[in-house]
């Protein structure tokens, strides 16, 4: 919850540790965005926050809620996914409550945990599939499923055609797989009647089918993405703007009734109180490097480094929990007392 406060508190929201893997070599794809985008429910639960347009999704664990959890994404047909299939297998269409019902408590007798989604079923058993590679798409092609098959997977027969991505679709793609910290990826979009849905991010995206459709050489692409890049290794730039004691990085955010919102970057004086905003993320927008005459709105979030404790007297004390700073000092009983209960051997 972003906290309201008044006028005279410095005031901005949460402060959010992002957590960088140290990394010596170049890697397109890191374990954190690998494992996140093969599990397909943690995948969109992350894509969410980033008002990315997916199908309505919810997941079911128990028997008894799953017609609640149906009617909430808007009722019957829907599509049921184990959350880690591939290849379209794993993907089920239940025309009903009751089949739903039905394939949802098999598998989990099986002890499969799946996710419930609205069925798009204006994408006509079609879908973009969007290469990425770093941030352009490098080719996307069209899968069509054949016959009364709503899974348009080439391993499950769809066929394959070349498209040009309108901005809207490829813009989300490129989104899709910077938020899952994928630098290659292959992005699965429904054609909803509200734009792009995205269903998947893949992180080991398939060469054939899209070399085949597009007649573009996708791997010399990931080459030359990779060759450009490797003078430039993945660091740990928290561990790296952390070696000042008392300095560190930490996103700040702008809650709602902030008297910063409508303030300048220069006005709210960061510089003075040795802090540098390095990026700013605006809804969907991410602004590297503001400039100082940029006005802050309410919801914008400000990733930081700079002194510590000038970034946590930005966050509202009530978000934080009180801890008094002075250090007691302990009597030999309670020393004794500790030490005989630890194992000393
Ligand atoms: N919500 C949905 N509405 C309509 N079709 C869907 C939906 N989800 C998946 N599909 C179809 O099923 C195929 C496989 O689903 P997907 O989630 O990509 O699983 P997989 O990882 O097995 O490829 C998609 O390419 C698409 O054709
Ligand atoms: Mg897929």
């Amino acid at each position: 919850m972003i906290p309201r406060i008044g006028a005279s508190v410095t005031d901005f929201g949460t402060a959010v540790v992002r957590q960088l893997e140290p990394m010596n070599v170049f890697v397109a794809n890191r374990s954190a965005g690998i494992a996140n985008s093969r599990d397909k429910f943690r995948s969109l639960q992350i894509l969410s926050r980033h008002s990315i347009g997916m199908p309505k999704t919810t997941f079911v664990r128990d028997r008894g809620d799953v017609t609640a959890s149906i009617n909430r994404i808007g009722g019957a047909p829907v599509i049921i996914k184990l959350l880690e299939g591939t290849q379209g297998v794993g993907v089920i269409l239940a025309d009903s409550i009751k089949i739903a019902e039905a394939i949802i408590e098999t598998l989990q007798t099986a002890k499969q945990n799946v996710l419930v989604q609205g069925f798009v079923g204006e994408s006509k058993g079609r879908d973009a599939r969007a290469f990425v590679v770093g941030d352009r798409v490098v080719g996307a092609m069209r899968r069509v499923a054949q016959g009364d098959e709503f899974r348009s997977n080439v391993h499950r027969g769809g066929q394959v055609e070349s498209i040009e991505l309108d901005d809207e679709y490829r813009e989300t793609a490129i989104r899709a797989a910077q938020i899952m910290g994928l630098r290659i990826a292959g992005v699965d979009m429904l054609e909803g009647k509200e734009g792009p849905q995205v269903m998947e991010v893949n992180s080991f995206p398939g060469l054939e089918g899209i070399e085949r459709a597009t007649r573009t050489d996708i791997a010399g692409a990931i080459v030359d993405y990779c060759a450009a890049h490797v003078d430039f290794p993945e660091m740990d730039i928290r561990q790296r703007l952390t070696v000042n004691r008392g300095y560190g990085v930490c996103e700040l955010v702008v809650p709602e009734g902030s008297h910063f919102v409508g303030m300048t970057i220069a006005e709210a004086a960061f510089t003075d109180k040795d802090i540098n905003v390095l990026t700013l993320y605006r809804g969907s927008t991410v602004i590297p490097n503001p400039k100082s005459t940029r006005n802050m709105e309410a919801g914008d979030r400000l990733l930081c480094s700079g002194k510590q404790e000038a970034m946590k007297a930005m966050v509202p004390t009530k978000t934080r929990k009180k801890r008094s700073p002075k250090i007691k000092t302990l009597d030999s009983a309670m020393i004794e007392d500790a030490t005989s209960h630890s194992d000393q051997s």
